[in-house]
Parts: structure tokens; C-alpha cells; sequence
């Protein structure tokens, strides 16, 4: 079998990252490795988007291991993805009477992947979690680096619910990541652009963590990516997720000002403003509203690299050779009906990056390079903002 193992290293605790063609069937004994013993009773938090085929796999490969497992199934939106489905996990892994060395399995894209590791972190103050991604986005980002969240609803000026994303969370390192490309077959082509839109950011930062080679080769792999060539797909996602573990290596817990694992939020401080706004799509289709994650960190990496090209920090053709990337593969780099700049500036200000009210941005400063910038000029941020606006 075609297959590719990447190893992740951190201070909270060192695991695999399995990449291939079929891996899923071999997750239970995967998860005894590295556990160091056979699991008793499993608890898998299961995508309904995902194929009905990939939740047996899993519970086929535990059972027969001898393994009880229970299945808790999660409608993956960014409305559910709430403190309310949090409370049904942990409610569900109690009843199922869940002990602490029993491990959670998460099977489906980064939503489901962030609940259900948020879930593993809270309950009886943490349990494993073995990461099973099915999305692109989750396989190549969300499933590795121990990042979990729900998102927040906090009434706001007008009384209405604005939701806060990511803003309640842990750290929370899974034990295992089962990367399984079988599940891509099913995957729609919108969902799949918005994980390549994580791979172009990643090749926008590979220089800082030592990989000259991430951007050009990604710009290059784009065409066999986006047929789901196997072989491609096991090699771009297992690129990315070497570089996200050096960078995640390096600052686990994000707490290098100078950039470190901050480095991978490029385009992210745009992009969790603009996501939440319920009326926009990427193609001016209303029935395709709201944006997906990847979809406004395409919009977040425009802005950004016009922002750095506005101010001076790189040259322009590292915003042109940005936009031209993503729109190759169909990305959004303009949207329509984008609210009032002043709004989404203020949006901005309440992102998690924002320290004591000073906005902090990762812009790029070259090809393959970034940096953090506190404090940038209010009047660059708002250009970009509106560089965006189609
Ligand atoms: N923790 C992190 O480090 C991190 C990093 C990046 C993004 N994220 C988070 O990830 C989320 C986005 O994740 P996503 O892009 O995977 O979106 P998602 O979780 O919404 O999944 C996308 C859609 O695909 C469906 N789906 C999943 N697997 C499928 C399959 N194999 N076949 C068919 N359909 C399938 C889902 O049901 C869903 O409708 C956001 O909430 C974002 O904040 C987290």
C-alpha cells in the first residue's frame, strides 16, 4: 500500500500522521500503538456529511479488536460548531460511561475534528483523540497541531448573535492521525478547493520553516491535485503536514512573538471577519451562502498580500503570483456585497491574534515568507479590505 508517515513532535507529546490509500481500515491497531494498549470501548464522533462506508470502516476495524464502540454523529456547521454540540458529546460520552484512557475518535472535516477535540480535552479533563480527517482541509490543517475550538455566540451592539470563531478551546495534541485519501472521492469540488486554499497559504510561509521547494512544487502539483491523482494527493498532503509540524514544533502553544506557529494564520485575521457574514458567496450565487472556511482564507490571502504589497514589505509580484494561485484552482480573490470596511475592521479587532487592542497581521515579506506586524496602519488595512471587493 501506498502510504506515508509523518511524524509530529511536541512538548505536549510526540504521534504519527498515516497518509494513504485504504488506512482507515488498519485504525484500530494503529490506535493501540499508540495508546500502548488495546482499547476497551471507543467513542467515534462521526461527520454526517461523511459516507456512511467510512464510519463501518472504523467501527468494523475497532470491533474487530473486540472493542465496544459508540457512534455520536455531528451536523458539521459553523452555527453547530457550539458550546450546545460540545455539551451533547460530553453528555453522550458519559452516558456511554467513558473512561479516561478510552480514546475519542474523530471522523470527518476540521468542524467535527475541532468539536470532538475540544470534547477529548474538556472531558474528565482529557482523553485521547485520534484525528480521522475526511475533508482536504482537515487532512493537510485542521487535524494536526492539536488546535481545538468551539465557536462562540456573543451578542452584539444590535442585540443580535455574532459568532466568535474558535474563541473557546484548548490544546489538545491527538495521539494518532488517520489520513485516509479514499475519503476524497467523495469529497464536492467546492470543499476540496477551500483545503487547497490552506496548501497555497502554507506555501506562502514554507521558507520560514526551511521548504523553499512547498510553494513552486504545490503551484505545480495544483492541476493532478485538483484530478485527485492518488499519488499527488498522498504527497501534497503529506508536504503539508511536515511543514505545519516543524512550525508546530517549533511554537506549540503559540507563544513566539516573533511569529512561530502565528506564522500559519496568514490570511486568517481577514478571513474570520468576513466568514461569519451570512449573505455572502464566492460565486455571486445566493443559494451558495455563506462562504466556506477555505474559501474566505482565499479572500484572507489576497487582502494580506495586498496589505504587505501597500506597505511596502514585498514586492508586487508576490500578491500577483498570490491571486493568480488562487484563482487558478477557482478560489475566490473578490466578493461581492462585503460589509461596510469599518465593520470588518472592528471584526478584526476582536480577533484572537489582537493583543491589548494592538492588531497583529501576518503579511508576507517574499515568496515563500512572512512575518508578524503589530499595529499596521489602520488606512493599509482598510485598502485591502477594499482590494477585495469585487
Ligand atoms: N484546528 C485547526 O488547526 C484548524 C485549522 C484549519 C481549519 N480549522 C477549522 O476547520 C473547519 C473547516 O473544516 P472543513 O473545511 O473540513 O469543513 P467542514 O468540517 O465543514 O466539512 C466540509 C463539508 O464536507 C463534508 N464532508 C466531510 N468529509 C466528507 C467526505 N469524505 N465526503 C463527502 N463530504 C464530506 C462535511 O459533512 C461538510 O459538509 C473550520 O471550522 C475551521 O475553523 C481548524
Amino acid at each position: 500500500m501506498n502510504q506515508r508517515i509523518v511524524n509530529v513532535g511536541t512538548p505536549d507529546g510526540d504521534y504519527r500522521v498515516v497518509v494513504g490509500a485504504g488506512v482507515l481500515s488498519s485504525i484500530a491497531t494503529a490506535t493501540a500503538d499508540a495508546l500502548g494498549h488495546e482499547p476497551a470501548h471507543v467513542f467515534i464522533v462521526a461527520d454526517a456529511g461523511v459516507p456512511e462506508s467510512a464510519r463501518a470502516a472504523v467501527i468494523d476495524s475497532f470491533a474487530a479488536l473486540g472493542a465496544s464502540v459508540h457512534v455520536h454523529v455531528v451536523r458539521p456547521s459553523e452555527r453547530d460548531k457550539s458550546i450546545e454540540t460540545l455539551e451533547a458529546i460530553l453528555a453522550a460520552m458519559a452516558r456511554t460511561r467513558h473512561e479516561r484512557s478510552d480514546p475519542v475518535v474523530a471522523l470527518g472535516g476540521g468542524i467535527v475534528g475541532d468539536t470532538a477535540g475540544f470534547a477529548a480535552a474538556c472531558y474528565r479533563r482529557g482523553v485521547p483523540i485520534v484525528q480521522c480527517p475526511t475533508t482536504l482541509l482537515a487532512m493537510v490543517d485542521a487535524s494536526v497541531g492539536g488546535k481545538t475550538a468551539v465557536n462562540l455566540a456573543v451578542p452584539g451592539a444590535d442585540g443580535a448573535p455574532e459568532l466568535r470563531k474558535n474563541f473557546v478551546g484548548a490544546f489538545h495534541q491527538p495521539i494518532l492521525v488517520v489520513a485516509d485519501i479514499a475519503m476524497l472521492s467523495t469529497l464536492s469540488d467546492r470543499h476540496f478547493r477551500c483545503g487547497l486554499a490552506e496548501c497555497i497559504k502554507h506555501g506562502m510561509i514554507a521558507s520560514e520553516a526551511g521548504d523553499d521547494q512547498l510553494g513552486p512544487w504545490t503551484a505545480s502539483a495544483l492541476d493532478a491535485a485538483i484530478a485527485r491523482d492518488a499519488a499527488t494527493l498522498i504527497e501534497l498532503i503529506a508536504r503539508n503536514i511536515a511543514l505545519k509540524a516543524t512550525i508546530v514544533g517549533r511554537d506549540t502553544r503559540e507563544t513566539d512573538p516573533a511569529g512561530g506557529r502565528m506564522l500559519l494564520n496568514l490570511g486568517h485575521t481577514f478571513a474570520h471577519a468576513i466568514e461569519p457574514i451570512h449573505h455572502l458567496t464566492p460565486d455571486g450565487d445566493a443559494a451558495h451562502a455563506p462562504l466556506h472556511h477555505g474559501e474566505a482564507v482565499s479572500l484572507g490571502l489576497a487582502a494580506a498580500a495586498h496589505c504587505a504589497t501597500a506597505l511596502g514589505h514585498c514586492d508586487s509580484s508576490v500578491e500577483s503570483q498570490a491571486l493568480e494561485t488562487l484563482a487558478s484552482v477557482g478560489l475566490p480573490t473578490r466578493i461581492r456585497n462585503l460589509s461596510e470596511t469599518g465593520r470588518i475592521v472592528d471584526a478584526m479587532l476582536h480577533d484572537k491574534k489582537v493583543s491589548g487592542n494592538t492588531l497583529r497581521l501576518v503579511l508576507p515579506i517574499g515568496p515563500g515568507r512572512a512575518r508578524v506586524f503589530s499595529d499596521p496602519p489602520i488606512e493599509a488595512v482598510r485598502h485591502a479590505i477594499d482590494s477585495i471587493r469585487a
